[in-house]
C-alpha cells in the first residue's frame, strides 16, 4: 500500500500561540523520553501499564512503527508562548513535546492505539489526536483502532465513548478492550469471519455471558448502546449498522425501559439477522422475539451457537423461548 504521507499541521491557540502536529520520526526518542519522564507515575501506568519511564529500546521500537505498518504523531509546543521568527509562537520543531499518539498494526488488520497528552495540555488535545489517528487509519484502509484501557482511566474511557466505542473483551474488572471505527467512523467486525459472530447490546459494553460465550468459540462484540452524542446508533435512526449486518445473531441485553425500540429497530434494519432479548426484571414480552433464559449460562451459549448456525428452534431447554416469562 502506498503511504500517502502526513502533512504537518499547525493548530492555532489563543494569544497567537500554536501547536505543531507532525509525524513521529526515529530521531524523536530523546524528546519522547523527556515527555514520559515529565508525566506522573499514575499517568505512566495508564499509558504503559507500568509506572516507570519505558526503556530506550522500547521507544526506539515505537518510533519505528511505520516500518511495521503503524503510524505515530508528536505535538510540539513552546512554554509560555515562546516561539521563533520562522513561524507562529509555539509551533517550533525544537520545542518540547507535549503529546504523542500512535497505532501499531495488529494481526487482525486493526490498529492498536495509544495516546499521551502532558497534563497542562489536556481537555481537547486527546480528542484532536484521536481524530487524526482515525483519519489516517481510514485513509490507509484500517477498519478500526483498538485499545486496552484501565477501567479506572476515566479520561481515556470518556474519549473512547465520545467516538462511539464497542468492547471486544474484558480482563476481569480492571481492563477493557475497546474498538473504535476508523473506516467511515463505524466499528466493523475485526479479522476473518471464522467464528460465529454475536453482537450484544448491553449497558456499559459489558455482558454477563461474554466470557462463557467467547470460551465457547463465539466472537462477541458488545455495544454499550446509543450512548455517544457524536455517533448516534445507526439502527435507531433506520440506517444499516455494520456490526449488526455482519452478525450471525444480535442479543439485546439493555433494559427495554432504556431503549424500548432497540429490538424492533434491529429487526427492521437487518431482518435477516436473528435478534434475541435477554429480558430484565419488568421487561414486557416482545411479540415473536426469542427471550434468553439468563440464569442458565451454558444453555444460553448453546442456544446462541445454534442460532448463529441457523439451526436453532426456540426451545426453553436450549436457553431460548418465545414464551413470555
Ligand atoms: C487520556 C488522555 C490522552 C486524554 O487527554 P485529553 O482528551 O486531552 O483530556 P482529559 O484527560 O481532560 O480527558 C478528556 C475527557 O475525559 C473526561 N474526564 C477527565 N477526567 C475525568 C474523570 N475523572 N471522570 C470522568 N471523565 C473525566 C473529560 O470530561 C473529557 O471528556 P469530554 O470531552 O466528554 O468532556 C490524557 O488524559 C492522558 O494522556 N492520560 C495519561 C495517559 C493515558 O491514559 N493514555 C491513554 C492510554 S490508551
Amino acid at each position: 500500500m502506498t503511504d500517502p504521507g502526513f502533512e504537518p499541521r499547525v493548530v492555532p491557540l489563543t494569544r497567537g500561540r500554536s501547536l505543531l502536529v507532525r509525524e513521529m520520526r526515529t530521531d524523536d526518542v530523546d524528546a519522547l523520553l523527556d515527555l514520559y519522564a515529565r508525566l506522573g507515575a499514575e499517568d505512566r501506568y495508564r499509558r504503559f501499564f507500568s509506572s516507570g519511564v519505558p526503556p530506550r529500546a522500547w521507544i526506539e521500537r515505537m518510533v519505528a512503527l511505520p516500518d511495521r505498518g503503524g503510524f505515530g504523531l508528536v505535538v510540539h509546543a513552546a512554554d509560555d508562548g515562546a516561539g521563533d521568527a520562522s513561524g507562529p509562537a509555539g509551533a517550533t520543531p525544537s520545542a518540547p513535546l507535549v503529546a504523542e499518539a500512535t497505532y501499531a498494526l495488529l494481526d487482525n488488520g486493526d490498529g492498536e492505539l495509544a495516546i499521551t497528552v502532558a497534563p497542562g495540555w489536556r481537555g481537547w488535545l486527546g480528542a484532536y489526536l484521536l481524530d487524526v489517528l482515525l483519519e489516517v487509519a481510514a485513509e490507509r484502509g484500517i477498519p478500526n483502532l483498538e485499545a486496552d484501557i484501565l477501567t479506572t482511566n476515566r479520561s481515556m474511557l470518556a474519549l473512547a465513548r465520545s467516538r462511539g466505542y464497542v468492547t471486544t473483551s474484558h480482563d476481569g474488572w480492571n481492563i477493557v478492550r475497546v474498538m473504535i471505527g476508523a473506516a467511515d467512523r463505524e466499528p466493523h467486525w475485526p479479522g476473518p469471519h471464522d467464528r460465529p459472530r454475536i453482537l450484544v447490546e448491553a449497558p456499559g459494553g459489558r455482558w454477563v455471558h461474554e466470557g462463557a460465550a467467547r470460551a465457547a468459540g463465539l466472537q462477541v462484540v458488545v455495544c454499550p448502546g446509543p450512548t455517544s452524542r457524536r455517533r448516534p446508533c445507526p439502527a435507531m435512526t433506520g440506517e444499516p449498522c455494520s456490526l449488526a449486518a455482519g452478525a450471525d445473531a444480535v442479543v439485546v441485553a439493555h433494559p427495554l425501559s432504556d431503549w424500548p425500540d432497540l429490538v424492533s429497530a434491529h429487526r427492521a434494519v437487518h431482518p435477516e439477522v436473528p435478534v434475541c432479548l435477554q429480558p430484565r426484571r419488568g421487561d414486557e414480552a416482545v411479540p415473536d422475539v426469542v427471550r434468553l433464559a439468563p440464569a442458565d449460562e451454558d444453555a444460553v451459549v448453546t442456544f446462541l451457537r445454534h442460532l448463529a448456525a441457523g439451526d436453532a428452534e426456540p426451545d426453553p431447554g436450549l436457553g431460548g423461548s418465545l414464551d413470555p416469562r
